[in-house]
């Protein structure tokens, strides 16, 4: 029988902002992302702008990439940003031990980084050094990098050749300390922040929106600790990290030549997203009814086991239809939580988790997810109308979730945007989408990625397997939108 949905979107209460901010991006100093994926050096063939591929600037402008976490991850809490400054031959070079053992050369360091972010339009999210750094070394990066006045790091940051403060605002105070950042307990870790974040100046104009590292995955005791024992008036935002695997951690499951059950399987995976975001924000709201602090997915994607024949610590993986099919899936979670979740971050940009660009030599290819983010940009920003759904169910491995999700948006302009994903492989769904209030309701534009098998990709040789492309199969009648959404596909569509 043919699949049928009902979305029922409730136009006029719509209360709460989709934080453009959920559309950031990570890269770390880990793998292929900075070296041969981002950075190329100035005086490289590739065309750059300043050392930074240019095709990939255009293409993150493209999608209005809102913000950019830098340096790590893991890597950040052995980063010593004071390696990374000054005339780049004198730079020491240090081991990057967490990732492949590495000879990091530091090319790559504050400059490069702060002058990427202008030349993209996004803000900087620098994540500083708690775990092998002193409150001191963290305290003086703040400084360097927005102090205006005369002090010793302003004065370097000059002669370094960098007149005027950048503007940073978001800042997060170490990475995973519950792990790589530190193995602390929440107590630990959050009497360490209390202090930390006190010499994490305000300088001038620039207002630090300083995080807390938060829980991993569902450890809610940590978020409760966060809560209770940092002063709510010291941190504007806790993070969540969030991976998605086939299994577990242990058996992540391949990114290419996956069965119907392991797709089915990391699709069930990463709607826990959900779960995750709705119990660690019950314990927020207990703390903070009036929600002034944020929750930050400052990790969030698939992760898999390395592409076979690629360095284990590189973290290297393909990206099919079925991580297209993740990323909405979980846009909408966010989407939904917009009340709270205000900033995310996939994990990570170039060459590493579930990327949007993969890179060889010269070449470079935009991936199914990068896709998810161009069509998505449209609720940057944009007022979430809350919905309902009834969905049919797509069943396996004796479980049974929802194939459809779906989230929809207003923006300044008065259009509302809808996206559904149907993860169902084999079916395609009817949907009958309820706009309330919608007068002489108009079709505009739509379009969708799909292709023809879950876990088709793009190569080098064969760029544009998968891609975004237009759809026209939906009508609007008063305020009833008709659309028929064909198996494992994402599309949005845009009224007035
Ligand atoms: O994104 C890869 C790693 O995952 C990050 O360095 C760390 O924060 C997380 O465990």
């Amino acid at each position: 029988s043919q699949q049928k949905a009902e979305i029922v979107v409730k136009t006029n209460s719509g209360k709460y902002k989709i934080d453009k901010h959920i559309y950031g991006h990570f890269s770390e100093h880990l793998g292929r992302c900075i070296y041969d994926g981002l950075w190329v050096g100035e005086d490289s063939h590739i065309p750059n702008v300043n050392g930074v591929r240019k095709d990939i600037i255009d293409a993150l402008k493209h999608i209005k990439i809102p913000n950019l976490r830098w340096p790590g991850g893991c890597f950040a809490d052995e980063y010593h940003w004071m390696d990374g400054i000054g005339a780049r031959a004198d730079r020491p070079k240090m081991v990057n031990t967490h990732w492949g053992g590495v000879v990091e050369d530091n090319s790559f360091g504050t400059h490069e980084f702060l002058n990427l972010c202008e030349a993209l339009g996004t803000e900087p999210y620098i994540c500083g050094n708690m775990g092998s750094g002193t409150v001191e070394e963290m305290s003086k990066w703040v400084e360097y990098i927005t102090f205006d006045g005369e002090s010793p790091m302003s004065n370097l940051r000059k002669k370094n050749g960098r007149e005027k403060p950048w503007k940073v605002t978001l800042w997060g105070v170490g990475n995973e300390n519950w792990g790589c950042g530190g193995n602390m307990t929440p107590e630990g870790y959050a009497e360490n922040y209390r202090r930390y974040a006190t010499y994490c100046r305000n300088y001038g104009e620039n207002r630090l929106y300083k995080v807390a590292g938060g829980p991993n995955v569902d450890d809610y005791r940590w978020m409760e600790v966060m809560m209770k024992n940092i002063p709510h008036h010291m941190m504007s935002g806790v993070s969540v990290h969030n991976y998605t695997f086939t299994y577990r951690w242990e058996d992540k499951g391949n990114a290419l030549g996956f069965n119907e059950d392991e797709y089915f399987s990391l699709l069930e995976h990463g709607m826990r997203m959900d779960e995750i975001v709705t119990k660690h924000a019950a314990i927020m709201d207990k703390y903070d009814p009036e929600k002034k602090i944020a929750m930050i997915v400052d990790e969030w994607g698939a992760w898999y086991n390395v592409e076979p024949g690629t360095n284990p610590g590189f973290l290297y993986q393909q990206n099919t239809l079925r991580d297209a099919l993740l990323a909405g899936t979980i846009l909408n979670i966010f989407h939904k939580h917009a009340d709270r979740v205000r900033i995310a971050n996939i994990a990570q940009l170039v060459n590493v988790l579930q990327a949007l660009f993969l890179t060889e030599g010269d070449k470079m290819l935009l991936t199914p997810t990068y896709h998810v983010f161009d069509m998505y940009k449209v609720h940057q920003d944009a007022t979430m109308l809350p919905l309902d759904i009834i969905s049919p169910s797509y069943s396996r491995l004796g479980k049974e979730i929802n194939s459809v999700s779906a989230s929809a948006s207003k923006d300044s302009n008065g259009k509302i945007h809808v996206s559904i994903v149907n993860i169902d492989p084999n079916q395609s769904v009817d949907i009958t989408c309820t706009i309330k209030d919608l007068k002489n309701g108009r079709f505009v534009s739509g379009n969708i990625i799909t292709a023809p098998k879950t876990d088709s990709h793009n190569t080098f040789e064969k760029p544009n397997e998968v891609e975004l492309k237009d759809f026209k199969d939906a009508a609007v009648k008063n305020d009833v939108l008709t659309v028929k959404i064909p198996a494992k596909s994402v599309v949005t569509i845009e009224l007035n």
